[in-house]
């Protein structure tokens, strides 16, 4: 009995990762936008001591209102875009910063793989 019991146990196991597992994979990847993040991590920083650097903190982004940490200055352009920061609008300013707040001093050439920011979304989502 505790054989069957055991492969039973496995395969709902196995059942519930991959249906757990299988949409954030589709909808980006946590690990591989940690990875990828090493393209922001020279102006941005993230975690319990992130500041304003050459950029401003990425805590929370998602949610967040544009231009509204304290302790960084930000152009005139992102103060006044008026964005809030969503899925929707961050993947667009990561395809071409300019093209979403003309004028910001993130100077940043932009991400043309739709999954590499779907990644860095699915990352950044995991870091309050
Ligand atoms: C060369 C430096 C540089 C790189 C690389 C860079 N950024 Fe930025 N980023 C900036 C600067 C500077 C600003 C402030 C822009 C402004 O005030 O116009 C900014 C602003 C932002 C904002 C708006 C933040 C807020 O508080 O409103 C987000 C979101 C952002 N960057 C995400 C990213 C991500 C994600 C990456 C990596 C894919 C990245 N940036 C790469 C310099 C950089």
């Amino acid at each position: 009995m505790s054989r069957s019991a055991t492969l039973c146990a496995r395969g709902a196991l196995a059942a519930l990762a991959l249906g757990v597992l299988a949409p954030a994979h589709a909808a980006g990847d946590a690990a591989a936008g940690k990875a990828a993040f090493r393209k922001c991590a020279s102006c941005h920083q993230l975690g319990p001591s992130a500041r304003g650097g050459f950029g401003p903190q990425l805590n929370g982004v998602i949610g967040r209102r544009a231009a509204s940490t304290t302790d960084y200055q930000y152009s005139d352009a992102m103060r006044r875009s008026g964005i809030v920061w969503n899925e929707q609008t961050l993947a667009a300013f990561l395809r071409g910063p300019s093209d979403v707040v003309p004028g910001t001093r993130m100077r940043f050439w932009g991400i043309s793989d739709a999954q590499q920011i779907a990644d860095l979304l699915a990352y950044l989502r995991t870091q309050r």
